[in-house]
Protein backbone atom coordinates (compact mmCIF):
# COMPACT_ATOMS: atom_id res chain seq x y z
CA UNK A 1 0.00 0.00 0.00
CA UNK A 2 1.18 3.36 -0.73
CA UNK A 3 1.89 6.28 1.40
CA UNK A 4 1.74 10.13 0.77
CA UNK A 5 5.78 10.54 1.86
CA UNK A 6 7.22 7.95 -0.44
CA UNK A 7 5.22 9.25 -3.63
CA UNK A 8 6.79 12.21 -2.76
CA UNK A 9 10.03 10.54 -2.79
CA UNK A 10 9.30 9.01 -6.17
CA UNK A 11 8.03 11.80 -7.71
CA UNK A 12 10.80 14.26 -6.33
CA UNK A 13 13.66 12.02 -7.90
CA UNK A 14 11.98 11.29 -10.50
CA UNK A 15 11.48 15.39 -11.30
CA UNK A 16 15.35 15.76 -10.74
CA UNK A 17 16.08 13.22 -12.96
CA UNK A 18 14.03 14.60 -15.90
CA UNK A 19 14.50 18.37 -15.32
CA UNK A 20 18.40 18.25 -14.52
CA UNK A 21 19.75 21.93 -14.33
CA UNK A 22 16.82 23.44 -16.50
CA UNK A 23 14.25 26.38 -15.96
CA UNK A 24 10.66 25.00 -15.25
CA UNK A 25 7.18 26.85 -15.41
CA UNK A 26 3.88 25.05 -13.65
CA UNK A 27 0.88 26.34 -15.15
CA UNK A 28 -1.60 27.15 -11.77
CA UNK A 29 -4.98 26.86 -12.26
CA UNK A 30 -6.06 27.61 -8.28
CA UNK A 31 -7.05 24.05 -7.75
CA UNK A 32 -5.79 21.74 -5.68
CA UNK A 33 -4.22 19.51 -8.72
CA UNK A 34 -1.95 22.29 -9.69
CA UNK A 35 -1.09 23.35 -6.92
CA UNK A 36 -0.13 20.15 -5.16
CA UNK A 37 1.80 19.47 -8.61
CA UNK A 38 3.68 22.80 -8.29
CA UNK A 39 4.38 22.18 -4.42
CA UNK A 40 6.03 18.82 -5.87
CA UNK A 41 8.38 20.29 -8.28
CA UNK A 42 9.16 22.89 -6.07
CA UNK A 43 10.15 20.43 -3.58
CA UNK A 44 12.56 18.79 -6.34
CA UNK A 45 13.55 21.70 -7.94
CA UNK A 46 13.29 24.82 -5.85
CA UNK A 47 13.97 28.07 -7.55
CA UNK A 48 14.47 26.22 -11.02
CA UNK A 49 10.03 26.69 -10.89
CA UNK A 50 8.18 29.91 -11.56
CA UNK A 51 4.69 29.68 -11.58
CA UNK A 52 2.14 30.85 -14.07
CA UNK A 53 -1.17 31.89 -13.30
CA UNK A 54 -3.51 32.32 -16.43
CA UNK A 55 -6.47 35.15 -15.72
CA UNK A 56 -8.44 33.75 -18.75
CA UNK A 57 -11.68 35.93 -17.88
CA UNK A 58 -13.18 32.52 -17.25
CA UNK A 59 -12.50 32.35 -13.25
CA UNK A 60 -15.27 32.86 -10.49
CA UNK A 61 -15.51 35.96 -8.51
CA UNK A 62 -12.53 36.64 -6.34
CA UNK A 63 -10.18 34.10 -7.76
CA UNK A 64 -7.26 35.88 -9.02
CA UNK A 65 -6.90 37.45 -6.02
CA UNK A 66 -7.39 34.34 -3.85
CA UNK A 67 -4.76 32.81 -6.05
CA UNK A 68 -1.98 35.59 -5.97
CA UNK A 69 -1.98 35.89 -2.13
CA UNK A 70 -3.14 32.67 -1.12
CA UNK A 71 -0.90 30.15 -3.17
CA UNK A 72 2.55 32.96 -3.05
CA UNK A 73 2.13 33.28 0.82
CA UNK A 74 1.55 29.25 1.82
CA UNK A 75 4.21 28.39 -0.61
CA UNK A 76 6.74 30.97 -1.28
CA UNK A 77 7.02 29.76 -4.68
CA UNK A 78 7.35 32.76 -7.46
CA UNK A 79 4.76 33.24 -9.73
CA UNK A 80 4.21 35.59 -12.66
CA UNK A 81 -0.08 36.38 -13.16
CA UNK A 82 -0.74 37.07 -17.01
CA UNK A 83 -4.36 38.63 -17.46
CA UNK A 84 -5.41 37.27 -20.95
CA UNK A 85 -9.03 37.75 -20.69
CA UNK A 86 -9.50 39.72 -23.81
CA UNK A 87 -7.20 37.21 -25.85
CA UNK A 88 -9.42 34.41 -24.58
CA UNK A 89 -12.80 36.17 -25.03
CA UNK A 90 -11.94 37.08 -28.63
CA UNK A 91 -10.26 33.49 -29.61
CA UNK A 92 -13.79 32.40 -28.27
CA UNK A 93 -16.31 34.65 -29.94
CA UNK A 94 -19.23 32.89 -31.58
CA UNK A 95 -18.01 29.34 -30.55
CA UNK A 96 -20.98 27.02 -29.03
CA UNK A 97 -19.69 23.71 -29.32
CA UNK A 98 -18.47 22.29 -26.37
CA UNK A 99 -15.13 20.20 -27.63
CA UNK A 100 -14.25 23.19 -29.86
CA UNK A 101 -14.49 25.60 -27.13
CA UNK A 102 -12.32 23.20 -25.08
CA UNK A 103 -9.64 22.96 -27.53
CA UNK A 104 -9.71 26.84 -28.36
CA UNK A 105 -9.11 27.10 -23.84
CA UNK A 106 -6.66 24.44 -24.42
CA UNK A 107 -4.93 25.77 -27.31
CA UNK A 108 -4.83 29.39 -25.77
CA UNK A 109 -3.54 28.31 -22.25
CA UNK A 110 -0.47 26.88 -23.96
CA UNK A 111 0.27 30.21 -26.19
CA UNK A 112 -0.14 32.20 -22.73
CA UNK A 113 2.65 29.94 -21.03
CA UNK A 114 4.80 30.61 -24.28
CA UNK A 115 4.58 34.01 -23.69
CA UNK A 116 5.33 33.75 -19.56
CA UNK A 117 8.07 31.00 -20.61
CA UNK A 118 9.82 34.45 -22.64
CA UNK A 119 9.00 36.57 -19.70
CA UNK A 120 11.18 33.84 -17.63
CA UNK A 121 13.39 33.89 -19.86
CA UNK A 122 14.17 38.03 -20.03
CA UNK A 123 14.00 37.93 -16.18
CA UNK A 124 16.82 35.62 -16.05
CA UNK A 125 19.21 37.87 -18.19
CA UNK A 126 22.39 36.82 -19.38
CA UNK A 127 21.83 33.26 -17.72
CA UNK A 128 18.72 33.38 -19.12
CA UNK A 129 18.27 29.49 -21.34
CA UNK A 130 14.77 28.63 -22.85
CA UNK A 131 12.44 27.27 -20.74
CA UNK A 132 11.83 23.64 -21.73
CA UNK A 133 9.78 21.84 -19.56
CA UNK A 134 5.74 22.79 -18.50
CA UNK A 135 4.59 21.07 -15.13
CA UNK A 136 0.50 20.07 -15.24
CA UNK A 137 -1.77 18.98 -12.45
CA UNK A 138 -3.22 16.18 -14.92
CA UNK A 139 -5.06 13.52 -13.30
CA UNK A 140 -5.18 10.25 -13.92
CA UNK A 141 -9.37 10.60 -14.69
CA UNK A 142 -8.53 13.64 -16.83
CA UNK A 143 -6.37 11.35 -19.06
CA UNK A 144 -8.81 8.89 -18.74
CA UNK A 145 -11.84 11.23 -20.05
CA UNK A 146 -9.93 12.66 -22.66
CA UNK A 147 -9.50 9.38 -23.94
CA UNK A 148 -5.84 9.01 -23.21
CA UNK A 149 -6.28 5.57 -20.99
CA UNK A 150 -6.47 1.95 -22.13
CA UNK A 151 -9.40 1.71 -25.13
CA UNK A 152 -11.02 4.78 -23.84
CA UNK A 153 -13.57 6.80 -25.65
CA UNK A 154 -13.05 10.36 -25.46
CA UNK A 155 -15.53 11.82 -23.52
CA UNK A 156 -14.86 15.24 -23.30
CA UNK A 157 -10.87 16.89 -23.61
CA UNK A 158 -9.87 17.98 -20.68
CA UNK A 159 -7.85 21.44 -21.05
CA UNK A 160 -4.89 19.98 -20.21
CA UNK A 161 -4.78 16.90 -21.85
CA UNK A 162 -7.03 16.34 -25.02
CA UNK A 163 -7.07 19.66 -25.28
CA UNK A 164 -3.41 20.20 -26.40
CA UNK A 165 -2.05 21.80 -29.46
CA UNK A 166 -0.15 19.46 -31.78
CA UNK A 167 2.54 22.18 -32.02
CA UNK A 168 3.39 21.58 -27.95
CA UNK A 169 6.82 23.57 -27.18
CA UNK A 170 7.50 21.85 -24.14
CA UNK A 171 7.97 18.61 -22.45
CA UNK A 172 5.03 17.92 -19.99
CA UNK A 173 6.11 17.20 -16.37
CA UNK A 174 3.17 15.38 -14.99
CA UNK A 175 3.63 14.12 -11.35
CA UNK A 176 0.03 13.39 -10.80
CA UNK A 177 -0.92 11.37 -14.17
CA UNK A 178 -1.50 7.91 -12.46
CA UNK A 179 -3.50 9.28 -8.98
CA UNK A 180 -6.58 10.01 -8.00
CA UNK A 181 -8.06 13.65 -6.31
CA UNK A 182 -7.65 11.55 -2.51
CA UNK A 183 -4.24 10.22 -3.23
CA UNK A 184 -3.46 13.99 -4.45
CA UNK A 185 -5.00 15.71 -1.15
CA UNK A 186 -2.94 13.75 0.97
CA UNK A 187 -0.21 14.38 -0.68
CA UNK A 188 -0.89 18.02 -0.64
CA UNK A 189 -1.10 18.19 2.90
CA UNK A 190 1.82 15.78 3.28
CA UNK A 191 3.60 18.49 1.48
CA UNK A 192 2.26 21.70 4.19
CA UNK A 193 -0.34 23.18 1.70
CA UNK A 194 -3.01 24.40 3.83
CA UNK A 195 -6.67 23.13 3.81
CA UNK A 196 -7.85 25.70 1.99
CA UNK A 197 -5.77 24.92 -1.10
CA UNK A 198 -6.27 21.10 -0.32
CA UNK A 199 -9.49 20.98 0.25
CA UNK A 200 -10.91 23.23 -2.25
CA UNK A 201 -13.57 21.93 -4.44
CA UNK A 202 -12.60 20.96 -7.97
CA UNK A 203 -13.04 23.60 -10.79
CA UNK A 204 -12.18 22.86 -14.15
CA UNK A 205 -9.27 24.32 -16.44
CA UNK A 206 -11.59 25.98 -18.75
CA UNK A 207 -13.80 27.52 -16.03
CA UNK A 208 -17.30 29.27 -16.79
CA UNK A 209 -16.73 29.06 -20.13
CA UNK A 210 -18.11 24.94 -20.07
CA UNK A 211 -20.69 26.35 -17.76
CA UNK A 212 -22.38 28.71 -20.32
CA UNK A 213 -24.35 26.52 -22.81
CA UNK A 214 -24.19 28.81 -25.24
CA UNK A 215 -21.44 31.66 -26.51
CA UNK A 216 -19.52 33.47 -24.51
CA UNK A 217 -19.93 36.92 -23.94
CA UNK A 218 -18.53 38.64 -20.86
CA UNK A 219 -22.07 40.12 -20.16
CA UNK A 220 -23.21 36.28 -19.60
CA UNK A 221 -19.64 35.63 -17.75
CA UNK A 222 -20.58 38.70 -15.53
CA UNK A 223 -24.18 36.96 -14.91
CA UNK A 224 -23.15 33.71 -14.24
CA UNK A 225 -19.87 34.70 -11.71
CA UNK A 226 -22.61 36.59 -10.14
CA UNK A 227 -24.91 33.39 -9.85
CA UNK A 228 -22.15 31.30 -9.02
CA UNK A 229 -20.92 33.19 -6.21
CA UNK A 230 -24.20 33.14 -4.36
CA UNK A 231 -24.77 29.50 -4.60
CA UNK A 232 -21.19 29.64 -3.24
CA UNK A 233 -21.58 31.55 -0.49
CA UNK A 234 -25.19 29.72 0.82
CA UNK A 235 -22.96 26.80 0.65
CA UNK A 236 -20.52 27.86 2.59
CA UNK A 237 -22.51 29.31 5.39
CA UNK A 238 -24.95 26.38 5.42
CA UNK A 239 -21.65 24.11 6.44
CA UNK A 240 -22.05 21.79 3.28
CA UNK A 241 -18.64 22.47 1.77
CA UNK A 242 -17.35 19.42 2.73
CA UNK A 243 -20.17 16.86 2.04
CA UNK A 244 -20.60 18.00 -1.40
CA UNK A 245 -17.50 17.21 -4.18
CA UNK A 246 -18.98 20.37 -6.17
CA UNK A 247 -21.64 22.04 -7.40
CA UNK A 248 -21.15 23.69 -11.05
CA UNK A 249 -24.00 26.92 -11.69
CA UNK A 250 -24.82 26.34 -15.37
CA UNK A 251 -26.15 29.20 -17.21
CA UNK A 252 -28.76 27.87 -20.19
CA UNK A 253 -28.08 31.41 -22.23
CA UNK A 254 -30.12 30.40 -25.18
CA UNK A 255 -33.22 29.02 -23.42
CA UNK A 256 -35.70 31.63 -22.48
CA UNK A 257 -38.98 31.34 -20.63
CA UNK A 258 -41.68 34.02 -18.99
CA UNK A 259 -41.74 34.63 -15.44
CA UNK A 260 -42.95 37.50 -13.15
CA UNK A 261 -41.37 40.16 -10.93
CA UNK A 262 -43.08 42.91 -9.24
CA UNK A 263 -46.45 42.79 -11.91
CA UNK A 264 -43.84 42.80 -14.54
CA UNK A 265 -43.75 40.39 -17.31
CA UNK A 266 -39.84 38.77 -17.64
CA UNK A 267 -38.24 36.91 -20.43
CA UNK A 268 -34.90 35.89 -18.59
CA UNK A 269 -32.73 32.90 -18.52
CA UNK A 270 -32.23 29.53 -16.35
CA UNK A 271 -29.74 28.89 -14.00
CA UNK A 272 -29.10 25.26 -13.31
CA UNK A 273 -28.08 24.31 -10.13
CA UNK A 274 -25.40 20.60 -10.10
CA UNK A 275 -24.39 19.68 -6.98
CA UNK A 276 -22.74 16.39 -6.72
CA UNK A 277 -21.62 13.96 -4.63
CA UNK A 278 -18.45 11.54 -5.48
CA UNK A 279 -15.20 9.81 -4.87
CA UNK A 280 -13.69 10.29 -7.89
CA UNK A 281 -15.76 12.47 -10.20
CA UNK A 282 -15.26 9.16 -12.41
CA UNK A 283 -18.73 8.39 -11.14
CA UNK A 284 -21.33 10.43 -9.35
CA UNK A 285 -24.28 11.21 -7.43
CA UNK A 286 -26.91 14.55 -7.43
CA UNK A 287 -26.56 15.59 -4.16
CA UNK A 288 -29.64 15.66 -1.55
CA UNK A 289 -28.97 19.38 -0.58
CA UNK A 290 -31.68 20.93 2.37
CA UNK A 291 -34.55 22.44 0.41
CA UNK A 292 -33.96 25.32 2.41
CA UNK A 293 -30.58 26.00 1.49
CA UNK A 294 -31.84 25.33 -2.22
CA UNK A 295 -34.36 27.98 -1.82
CA UNK A 296 -32.59 30.63 -0.12
CA UNK A 297 -29.53 29.96 -3.65
CA UNK A 298 -33.04 30.41 -5.94
CA UNK A 299 -34.17 33.42 -4.27
CA UNK A 300 -31.04 35.41 -4.05
CA UNK A 301 -30.23 34.32 -7.79
CA UNK A 302 -33.42 35.64 -9.00
CA UNK A 303 -33.36 38.50 -6.72
CA UNK A 304 -29.85 39.54 -7.34
CA UNK A 305 -29.09 38.00 -11.03
CA UNK A 306 -31.05 40.39 -13.90
CA UNK A 307 -31.86 38.36 -16.84
CA UNK A 308 -32.07 34.96 -14.39
CA UNK A 309 -35.98 34.07 -13.96
CA UNK A 310 -35.94 30.46 -13.06
CA UNK A 311 -33.39 28.05 -10.99
CA UNK A 312 -33.67 24.59 -11.87
CA UNK A 313 -31.78 21.68 -10.21
CA UNK A 314 -30.13 19.30 -11.79
CA UNK A 315 -31.10 15.43 -10.34
CA UNK A 316 -28.98 13.38 -12.82
CA UNK A 317 -26.20 10.36 -11.53
CA UNK A 318 -23.15 10.41 -13.67
CA UNK A 319 -22.96 7.81 -15.83
CA UNK A 320 -25.41 8.99 -17.92
CA UNK A 321 -24.80 12.70 -17.25
CA UNK A 322 -21.19 14.04 -16.70
CA UNK A 323 -20.76 16.31 -14.22
CA UNK A 324 -20.04 19.59 -16.20
CA UNK A 325 -22.52 20.03 -18.91
CA UNK A 326 -20.20 20.31 -21.49
P1 LIG B 1 -17.03 15.57 -15.95
O1 LIG B 1 -17.78 16.75 -16.46
O2 LIG B 1 -16.18 14.93 -17.00
O3 LIG B 1 -16.02 16.14 -14.87
O4 LIG B 1 -17.90 14.58 -15.24
C1 LIG B 1 -15.23 15.36 -14.02
C2 LIG B 1 -14.43 16.30 -13.13
O5 LIG B 1 -13.43 16.96 -13.90
C3 LIG B 1 -13.62 18.36 -13.89
N1 LIG B 1 -13.32 18.82 -15.27
C4 LIG B 1 -12.15 19.36 -15.65
N2 LIG B 1 -11.06 19.68 -14.93
N3 LIG B 1 -10.05 20.50 -16.91
C5 LIG B 1 -10.02 20.27 -15.57
O6 LIG B 1 -9.03 20.62 -14.94
C6 LIG B 1 -11.08 20.20 -17.69
O7 LIG B 1 -11.07 20.44 -18.90
C7 LIG B 1 -12.20 19.60 -17.02
N4 LIG B 1 -13.43 19.17 -17.45
C8 LIG B 1 -14.08 18.70 -16.35
C9 LIG B 1 -15.05 18.58 -13.46
O8 LIG B 1 -15.22 19.84 -12.83
C10 LIG B 1 -15.26 17.41 -12.52
O9 LIG B 1 -14.72 17.67 -11.24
Amino acid sequence: SWTASDIIDQQVEAIRKTVGPHQVICGLSGGVDSAVAAALVHRAVGDQLTCVFVDHGLLRKGEVEQVKHDFVQATGIKLIAIDASQDFLTALKGVTEPERKRKIIGEKFIRTFEKAARQVVAQAGEKGEEVRFLVQGTLYPDVVESGGGDGAANIKSHHNVGGLPADLGFTLVEPLRTLFKDEVRAIGTELGLPDEIVWRQPFPGPGLGIRIIGEITQARLDLLREADAIAREELTKAGLDRDIWQCPVVLLADVHSVGVQGDERTYGSPIVLRPVSSEDAMTADWSRLPYDVLSAISTRITNECRGVNRVVLDVTSKPPATIEWE
